[in-house]
């Protein structure tokens, strides 16, 4: 974005304007768009591997067979047959829905938006991980929550400090909105809550009367480890809020998500919705139908996961070989992230400038998941969107940079 000295529109602009943020990766795609650079940034899924004559086949279909329905505006929870195909989706994690809790929404940042919406007022506390999903700062900004984040760690979410939080705020007389969770693969940290973690995050939801917002895009996405239940199949009391997406199961250029809610909610999430955009496009959902009868959508997410899979062990092994011994990273079991830990004095800000202009490789520094900007000397790296040669090179010329770094430091501390 460019920056404007001064702002004739200044007094035009509602209060809430001020505490927009942009986020971290949107600010970051100009760069990482440059053709030499190798962008470890970007959560890119490999639309390459999407097989295009089918991607020609469906589309034909639906321009022929019915291009006017295709055309025309349509309800605002979505088609019936697009919400019949999620429920699919969704079994296939073991989570069986109702069509009728179904809203189809414009990606799954809609979703999140969408729940800010309806439940936050200025000053409302909502619990995240920390980090948590860049994207949803700007979201959890813009309606002016009080965030409060709390740790996680290799098993996910830190349930015992959860639980600390919740204590703490019963005393103080409150308790948040909701708490926003990635369980699977989470991004941008690439952990997965354990199974004891979500068993005991239900029974706080249930205990403290609290909604749990499950954001799961990458749960089909996983390389090894048994499946883990998502929190909406685990919860019996209706405390659980689902979200998902086609993005990475079949593309972010589709831009469909959905979310899956308790009646009540999912009345005021039409009401959201209609005020959006009145509905998810009619096209994009008549391609995915077409599609989901003409292949078997499965096979496109096993394609593409062993593509990721190969990529995150090229990923792993290149950190092991060229990243300096004081670096600690996350081991993904699936999904598009690694999250490493840098020594506490680098600041992976200014690192990211360096890595851009004299190596020409890029990710997201850590700081995007805090809204309080912390986590400085954490990135995410991205080995979804890149081939294996690449990778390996990104990662020699990360560390390079990184221990330059690393030796200033130490030369300047004597
Ligand atoms: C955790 C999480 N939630 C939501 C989204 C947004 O999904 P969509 O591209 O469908 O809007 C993403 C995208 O990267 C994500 O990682």
């Amino acid at each position: 974005m460019t920056r404007i000295g001064f702002d004739k529109y200044e007094d035009f602009y509602a209060r809430r304007t001020g505490c927009m943020r942009s986020s971290v990766m949107r600010d970051l795609m100009a760069v990482t768009a440059m053709p030499d650079v190798i962008s470890l940034a970007g959560g890119l899924p490999s639309t390459e591997s999407f097989p295009a004559k089918t991607l020609a086949r469906v589309t034909h279909e639906v321009a022929t067979k019915a291009c006017a329905a295709a055309l025309q505006y349509g309800p605002t929870e979505g088609l019936e047959e697009t919400k019949a195909n999620i429920a699919r989706v969704m079994e296939a994690e073991n989570t069986l829905v109702n069509t009728d809790n179904i809203i189809v929404t414009t990606g799954g940042q809609q979703a999140i938006d969408l729940v800010c919406r309806i439940l936050i007022n200025p000053g409302d506390l909502v619990i995240t991980e920390a980090p948590t999903y860049p994207g949803a700062i700007p979201s959890l900004c813009s309606f002016e929550a009080n965030v409060i984040q709390v740790p996680l760690d290799e098993d996910g979410f830190r349930t015992d400090l959860l639980k600390d939080t919740l204590e703490k705020l019963k005393r103080a007389g409150t308790k948040p909105k909701f708490i926003y969770t990635i369980p699977n693969f989470h991004n941008p940290a690439g952990v997965s809550i354990s199974r004891q973690r979500r068993l005991e995050m239900i029974a706080m939801a249930r205990d403290y009367g609290l909604i749990i917002v499950e954001d799961n895009p990458y749960g089909q996405l996983r390389f090894e480890g048994e499946q883990l239940p998502t929190l909406y199949s685990l919860d019996q009391d209706d405390n659980v809020i689902y979200l998902s997406t086609f993005s990475k199961i079949i593309s972010p250029g589709i831009r469909l998500g959905w979310l899956v809610a308790p009646p009540p909610i999912l009345q005021k999430i039409n009401l959201g919705k209609q005020a959006a955009d009145l509905c998810p496009s009619t096209l994009a959902q008549m391609i995915v139908n077409e599609y989901f009868r003409e292949a078997r959508w499965q096979d496109y997410v096993e394609k593409v996961t062993r593509v990721y899979h190969k990529r995150r062990d090229a990923m792993l092994a290149a950190l092991e070989k060229y990243f300096p011994e004081e670096a600690v990273w996350t081991h993904p079991r699936g999904g598009f992230f690694i999250w490493v830990t840098l020594p506490e004095y680098l600041n992976t800000v200014d690192l990211l400038a360096l890595a851009v202009e004299e190596q020409k490789v890029a990710f997201v520094p850590g700081s995007g998941g805090w809204v309080d900007g912390s986590g400085a000397n954490h990135m995410r790296l991205a080995f979804c969107g890149v081939p294996e040669d690449k990778i390996e090179e990104g990662i020699k010329r990360l560390a390079k940079v990184i221990r330059e770094q690393m030796d200033l430091y130490r030369a300047l501390r004597g």
